[in-house]
């Protein structure tokens, strides 16, 4: 950061910036063309929507709607928040829109940011990047595995390998209900301070998920709701794991496993990168069968998962895999006088129609200065004009590789370099 800069951006916000901001579209592309591998169709959602939506959809007991949500009013004093998550919003435009009227599962995935006043810290921040997909309308445990297996793909498709995925069941308006009592009377049972006695009372199964050793010992006989699910529930998560296992994709069971938002039943998932220190939740998600009618809808099921890009960016970087290429430019162009520029631009013109990506120098550069500029591109092929060359309609064509130079016929060049970028 520059001490001369006047301004900065807002605190927690990350900028995306060169060289690395290659890294972050490489890890959000592999991770959209899974969904996109599994019949899943782009949705691109307001990024601020009626503060009431979140309010029912996430929950006000959560710390995401009660704590950590960018809201004001607008200039109609209209109470406005900057979501911060998906779900909600898809459910909104999907009733809205009646694409629930249609051919079911409906199945979306969406890329963008998302904002939660939290403290900043390595991997947290007031604006983070998502990519997730929402299937709605089917209750069927395949269509469970077929969403982690997207998750699990696309995190392999960026080349990570050190992650483990945690699975449990949260039950359903059946058998949780006297689950969460049983819970309750557990927790209220136990010699507890006074803050976690009121969230006992709010949300026992937060308590579950306390990370203090005192808390954590106390609460290690706790019942646990995947010991309590009712029959239907506990079939569809045996199912769900039969699929899991079919499709090859391994995962820990996590019976105390606790989600922030509101709304999820059944089966509930997170991917977590031991990489990562403390924001080591790389993706997460899960089945919320009541949301959309919560919500004004029908009475549907669905499932989904977000993946934190920023965080997927963080865990590449700890297991030093490099996802996108370094190099800028495949060929770079340096004129060695006023008069052959205009033919490298035809050159760099054929060139990029045929794909491949070419710099040129520009400003007059000095023979010197430009082929730094060439190197520090990554460029494999640098091509060189001069007056004399330009006078018998030739080029030099330089490997930055091997150092070899030949000349090659201007009118040529295009079609020698695509051959050779093609080959290698
Ligand atoms: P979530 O677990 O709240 O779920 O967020 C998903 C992922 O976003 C997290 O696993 C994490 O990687 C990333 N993330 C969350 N907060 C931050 C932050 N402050 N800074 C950086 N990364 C963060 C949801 O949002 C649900 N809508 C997922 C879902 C879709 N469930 C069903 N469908």
């Amino acid at each position: 950061m520059s001490p001369m800069a006047d301004f900065h951006a807002p605190k927690g916000v990350p900028d995306y910036y060169p060289p690395t901001s290659t890294q972050f579209f490489a890890v959000r592309e592999a991770l959209q063309n899974a969904a996109r591998r599994a019949g899943y169709q782009p949705i691109e959602l307001p990024v601020f929507e009626d503060t009431r939506l979140f309010a029912r959809g996430v929950g006000e007991s959560t710390d995401v709607v009660s704590k950590e949500m960018y809201t004001f009013a607008d200039k109609g004093d209209r109470s406005v928040t900057l979501r911060p998550e998906g779900t909600a919003g898809v459910m909104r435009a999907v009733i809205e829109h009646g694409l629930d009227r249609g051919q079911l599962p409906v199945k979306l995935y969406y890329a963008g940011p998302f904002f939660r006043y939290e403290q900043p810290q390595a991997g947290r921040y007031r604006q983070l990047q998502q990519v997730g997909i929402e299937a709605i309308g089917v209750d069927d445990p395949a269509l469970d595995a077929e969403v982690i297996a997207v998750a699990d793909e696309g995190f392999r498709a960026v080349g990570l390998t050190g992650f483990r995925l945690d699975l449990t069941s949260l039950g359903d308006a059946q058998c949780r209900p006297a689950y969460r009592e049983r819970l309750q009377s557990f927790l209220l049972g136990l010699d507890l301070d006074d803050d976690t006695v009121a969230r006992a009372r709010l949300n026992p199964l937060r308590v579950l998920d306390d990370k203090r050793p005192h808390i954590r010992a106390m609460v290690a006989d706790a019942p646990l709701m995947m010991d309590h699910l009712c029959d239907d529930c506990a079939t569809h998560f045996a199912a769900v794991r039969a699929s899991l296992d079919a499709l090859g994709v391994a995962y820990e069971l996590a019976p105390r496993l606790v989600r922030g938002l509101d709304y999820y039943t059944r089966t509930t998932f997170e991917f977590v990168h031991p990489g990562l220190g403390a924001q080591s939740g790389i993706g997460g998600g899960g089945r919320y069968d009541g949301l959309m009618a919560q919500l004004g809808g029908q009475a549907l099921s669905g499932i989904g998962f977000g993946i934190g890009v920023d965080r997927t960016v963080l865990a590449a970087a700890a297991e030093h895999v490099q996802v996108a290429p370094t190099a800028r430019c495949e060929v770079y162009g340096i004129p060695l006088g006023a008069g052959e520029q205009g033919a490298l631009v035809t050159v760099a013109g054929e060139l990029r129609r045929a794909g491949v990506r070419v710099d040129l120098a520009y400003g007059g550069r000095k023979l010197k200065s430009a082929m730094k500029a060439a190197d520090a591109a990554g460029a494999r092929w640098v091509l060189l004009l001069g007056d004399r060359e330009l006078a018998v309609g030739e080029v030099t064509v330089r490997d930055m590789e091997s150092g070899d130079q030949e000349s090659v016929p201007l009118a040529a060049v295009a079609g020698v370099l695509v051959q050779r970028l093609r080959r290698a």
